[in-house]
């Protein structure tokens, strides 16, 4: 199910809580910035794409949206991606080359609706200026975050998302070893290359998000997470490259995983 909640006065949150099968929760978000041209921050799980177009209307006429932020070119970042380009012929849409390039083996997109940008660059659409940035960790080489001028706000992709076992609509409202644990467990399995990294280059990475002093983290995979959980985040974050590295489930593991599903249906 995809519900609807506020971030800010004119930002909302598309949500969806997206099971994994013996390891909890995992909030899959999109963010509506309404204003002078709104923005859609990406677009969704391809296979809830018919929950999420009614969840978006019941907070924005789609045909008003004028950008879309790709973040990058993940399955539960796409999802109504080709409908709404097809729906809305003003919106454009904001990403990487390398997004381009990767969508253009499933869903190529209109070469002359894009808008390219890379880390550093930025955006101002209407009231809002949009900086581009690459998270310190990401799943897809096509990552692309952004800092929003006016407001402080940033929008840090997959990075800081966490896996919970229930999802309130603030991070705050989450345990500290609980908001730890999640996001330390979701940087091993979505990024675990960190492991590989070295520390200090990782600690300057990390410093980049400090020096920016965000007033509100939006992630991917988090509830919304107001500035003073910034050094919280970052914190968990640093411990991933030393903490355990995630194995999935072997065949016989995963028997076990479907007997017991099984089990629990009868
Ligand atoms: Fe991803
Ligand atoms: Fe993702």
């Amino acid at each position: 199910m995809v519900s609807t909640y506020k971030a800010a006065a004119d930002i909302e949150v598309l949500t969806t809580n997206f099971p994994v099968p013996g390891f909890g929760l995992v909030p899959v978000n999109s963010y509506v910035f309404k204003g002078a041209e709104p923005l859609l921050v990406d677009t969704g799980i391809v296979v809830q794409s018919g929950e999420f177009m009614a969840a978006l209307r019941s907070v924005i006429d789609p045909a008003e949206l004028r950008w879309i932020w790709l973040s990058h070119t993940d399955f539960d970042h796409i999802g109504m991606l080709p409908q709404l380009l097809a729906e809305n012929p003003r919106v454009r849409v904001i990403t990487s080359f390398l997004s381009v390039g990767i969508m253009s083996l499933s869903s190529p997109l209109p070469l002359d609706r894009l808008y390219l940008i890379n880390p550093g660059q930025s955006i101002t659409i209407g009231d809002r200026t949009l900086t581009a940035f690459k998270p310190p960790v990401f799943d897809n080489p096509a990552t692309m975050g952004f800092f929003e001028q006016s407001s402080q706000i940033l929008f840090s992709a997959d990075c800081f998302g966490a896996l919970l076992s229930d999802v309130p609509q603030s991070a705050a409202d989450l345990e500290e070893k609980t908001l730890r644990d999640g996001q330390i467990f979701w940087g091993s399995v979505d990024s675990p290359w960190v492991h590989n990294v070295d520390n200090f280059a990782f600690a300057r990475q990390l410093d980049g998000i400090r020096k920016l002093s965000p007033k509100l983290i939006l992630s991917g995979h988090l509830p919304t997470a107001p500035g003073y959980l910034t050094e919280r985040l970052l914190s968990a974050l640093a411990a991933v490259p030393a903490a355990q590295p995630f194995v999935g489930p072997d065949q016989v593991q995963f028997q076990q995983m479907l007997q017991k599903m099984s089990e629990g249906q009868q």
